[in-house]
């Protein structure tokens, strides 16, 4: 028996809120929708452009580098590990024509690596037209970082904070010049790139199967096991997919932000699955999962695509934009997590500047 009230069309809802049923959800998610996903055009270029994408090294970042520098882009790569190695990777398979690469090391679950890797930038004097924050995890039960933090609150989310309040206050990136609010387009230097820079945020539909955010545990840790791996990764997501919202509302009119869902993709992102479960899963997440160079597509029409020039605040979900779950859209929820995450991040020893402080010269 169905319980009362509970259709056909809420069975075949998408849920995130356990591993089985979020890899049935991947799977159904991409048979209802087979529309092609947000794409640039192939000859769409970004040459000049200069993009940071954070787990750079592998899956879905490794594929997002790899587009990217076949458009012409300069890809800073962001890893945790496999430099230099994969910076030759990229180069090879990008071919000829294309754009260039560095590598930065970088350990979310590690702020000081953080604060190491923003510093080296802003001393090398690079300017971001974009960021891709789109290294993520699902630990297979919690684990404490060296701040006391939970793993995955903090390189889900709450790295991401200090990372991107780092980048806007050291100036790597550089809001738009000439083009803030209130601006007329057609006054402008017609010579001068007045394109606004771009934060994209990989996020997951699993924010939705989330609960309300908890403000009283927030960044404590609580021994969590395998079982509730996935509605704790979806609770991050929900945090993430609330502060980029606010993110995006503080810097209307400077630079864009938007989160994008890339759907299931054929990743090592259930590395951490039990072995007994992996020979399954890793048949099911090649049998039905996206291949990562084909999931990236929107994630780059996010980072180049001239028509949402203007907009912010996007969320995309594979083929088309959609609204974020109601939580995330909460306004006061936004303020709340927007000084929550300070608050932590300062009693962690690594307080942020007035977030309406621009970079050095503004
Ligand atoms: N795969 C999916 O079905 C799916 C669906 C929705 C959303 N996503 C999102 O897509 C993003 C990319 O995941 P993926 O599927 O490509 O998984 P993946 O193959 O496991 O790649 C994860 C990347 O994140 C990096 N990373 C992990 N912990 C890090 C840390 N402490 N510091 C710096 N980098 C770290 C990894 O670096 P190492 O190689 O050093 O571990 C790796 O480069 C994630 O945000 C994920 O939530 C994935």
């Amino acid at each position: 028996m169905l319980p009362r009230r509970m259709g056909l069309r809420d069975l075949l809802r998408p849920r995130y809120d356990g591993a089985f049923a979020a890899t049935i959800g991947g799977i159904v998610d991409r048979i209802r929708d087979r529309a092609p996903p947000l794409a640039l055009s192939p000859h769409e270029r970004l040459d000049g452009r200069t993009v940071l994408v954070t787990g750079a090294n592998r899956g879905l970042g490794l594929a997002i580098t790899v587009d990217l520098v076949r458009r012409g882009a300069h890809v800073v790569m962001a890893c945790r590990s496999g430099i230099p190695e994969v910076m030759d990777v990229v180069r090879r398979e990008a071919g000829a024509g294309a754009g260039t690469v560095e590598a930065v090391g970088l350990d979310l679950g590690d702020l000081a690596s953080i604060e190491r890797m923003v510093a080296e930038l802003a001393e090398d004097g690079v300017a971001l037209d974009a960021v891709v924050l789109n290294a993520g995890i699902v630990p297979r039960e919690a684990r404490r970082t060296k701040h006391g933090l939970d793993e995955s609150f903090q390189v889900n989310f709450l790295s991401n904070v200090l990372l991107v309040r780092r980048l806007l206050e050291r100036g790597v990136i550089a809001r738009g010049p000439g083009a803030r609010a209130g601006d007329d387009p057609d006054a402008r230097d017609p010579g001068q790139d007045h394109r606004l820079p771009r934060i994209v945020f990989v996020s997951s539909e699993s924010h939705r199967s989330a609960p309300p955010i908890d403000f009283s545990r927030l960044g404590s840790f609580r021994a969590w096991s395998m079982r509730e791996a996935v509605q704790e990764y979806g609770a991050t997501k929900l945090l993430a997919e609330t502060w980029s919202h606010e993110l995006a509302n503080r810097l209307r009119g400077e630079v864009a932000v938007h989160t994008v869902c890339p759907g299931a993709v054929n990743t090592d992102i259930a590395r951490e699955a039990p072995s007994w479960a992996k020979p399954a899963l890793g048949a099911t997440m090649k049998a039905f999962f996206k291949d990562p160079a084909l999931a990236a597509k929107p994630i780059v029409y996010l980072v180049g695509a001239r028509a949402i020039e203007g907009d912010t605040g996007l969320y995309v979900h594979v083929t088309r934009v959609k609204d974020r779950a109601a939580q995330a859209r909460d306004a006061e929820l936004g303020k709340r997590l927007w000084d929550a995450s300070e608050r932590l991040l300062a009693s962690t020893g690594h307080a942020l500047g007035r977030s309406d402080e621009g970079g050095e010269g503004r």
